[in-house]
């Protein structure tokens, strides 16, 4: 199936979608961020569909940013409109009911890291760099980077990246928390599909309970999140794959579980 400016493929249950702009280095135009926010809507209702992997077209880039020569004629209306546009079609892959993993295959700036961080897994290339160079353009991050980067890698790390600009290679990514893989460039897809088959064989909608709760939870104060859980974990108790992982367990067999 291709629809561009995306290539939509399955591999059983695994649904993946490459930006495919690579001229560009798959920069996210107006055209792109609604054909993502369309498929990650399809994602999240086709139920043959258990896991999400997200990547970038060609060897160089995952994603080198929002478009600048879109950008670069917008007035202020225009550009909070653009960022608008952005930031619901990456809430859409964060509040995703089903786990979606970046394979980030190089650059991962500005627009691009802030979309590898909506995911929930990044496994990272080698190769790759993420930064958020917006202030190099008399910019700010505008598709969520100050905000997510803060939640997942501390003030420290979010000041550093979002005011210097500098991008910095999969190593200092790794050690500051921002992907949590690196592996070597050759290796990027068999690992990402390796993880990304694991989580499609386990159970649909205990994966959903831990996205809702990190989700949802991570939001609330932690009296409020820990009940949140407690709530969730007492519904996985109304699901058939709770009595078959159990009971696979006792049986010591492996489960199957089919998302009911
Ligand atoms: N928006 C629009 N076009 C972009 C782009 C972006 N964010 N990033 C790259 N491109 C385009 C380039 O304009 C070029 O197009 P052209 O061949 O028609 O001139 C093509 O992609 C290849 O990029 P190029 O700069 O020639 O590749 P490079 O290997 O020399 O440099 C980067 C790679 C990533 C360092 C460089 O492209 C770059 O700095 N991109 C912008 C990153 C950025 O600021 N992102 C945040 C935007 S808010």
């Amino acid at each position: 199936m291709t629809d561009a400016p995306l290539l939509v493929t399955d591999r059983d249950a695994v649904r993946v979608i490459t930006v495919n702009r690579p001229d560009k280095l798959n920069a996210l135009d107006s055209a792109t961020l609604d054909a993502l926010h369309a498929a990650f809507d399809d994602a999240a209702t086709d139920p043959a569909v258990r896991v999400v992997v997200l990547t970038g077209a060609g060897p160089k880039a995952f994603v080198a940013g929002a478009d600048i020569a879109e950008m670069a004629g917008l007035r202020p209306a225009e550009g909070r409109d653009f960022s608008l546009r952005g930031t619901r079609m990456m809430r859409r892959v964060e509040t995703l009911p089903k786990p979606v993993i970046a394979m980030v295959n190089g650059y991962a700036l500005g627009g691009g890291l802030e979309l590898a961080m909506s995911c929930h897994l990044r496994i990272a290339a080698d190769t790759a760099k993420v930064g958020q160079p917006e202030i190099n353009l008399g910019l700010i991050p505008g598709f969520g980077g100050s905000q997510r980067l803060l939640r997942l890698a501390g003030r420290a790390a979010a000041l550093e990246l979002c005011l210097t600009g500098a991008p910095v290679d999969a190593a200092r990514a790794l050690a500051l928390g921002i992907v949590n893989r690196v592996v070597p460039a050759a290796d990027l897809e068999a690992e990402t599909m390796a993880l990304a088959g694991q989580l499609a064989n386990a159970a649909p909608l205990a994966l959903r309970g831990i996205l809702d709760c990190i989700n949802i939870g991570g939001e609330c104060a932690i009296g409020e999140g820990l009940e949140y859980e407690s709530a969730q974990f007492g519904l996985m108790f109304a699901t058939e794959d709770m009595r078959e992982g159990t009971a696979a367990f006792l049986a010591r067999r492996k489960p199957a579980f089919t998302g009911r």
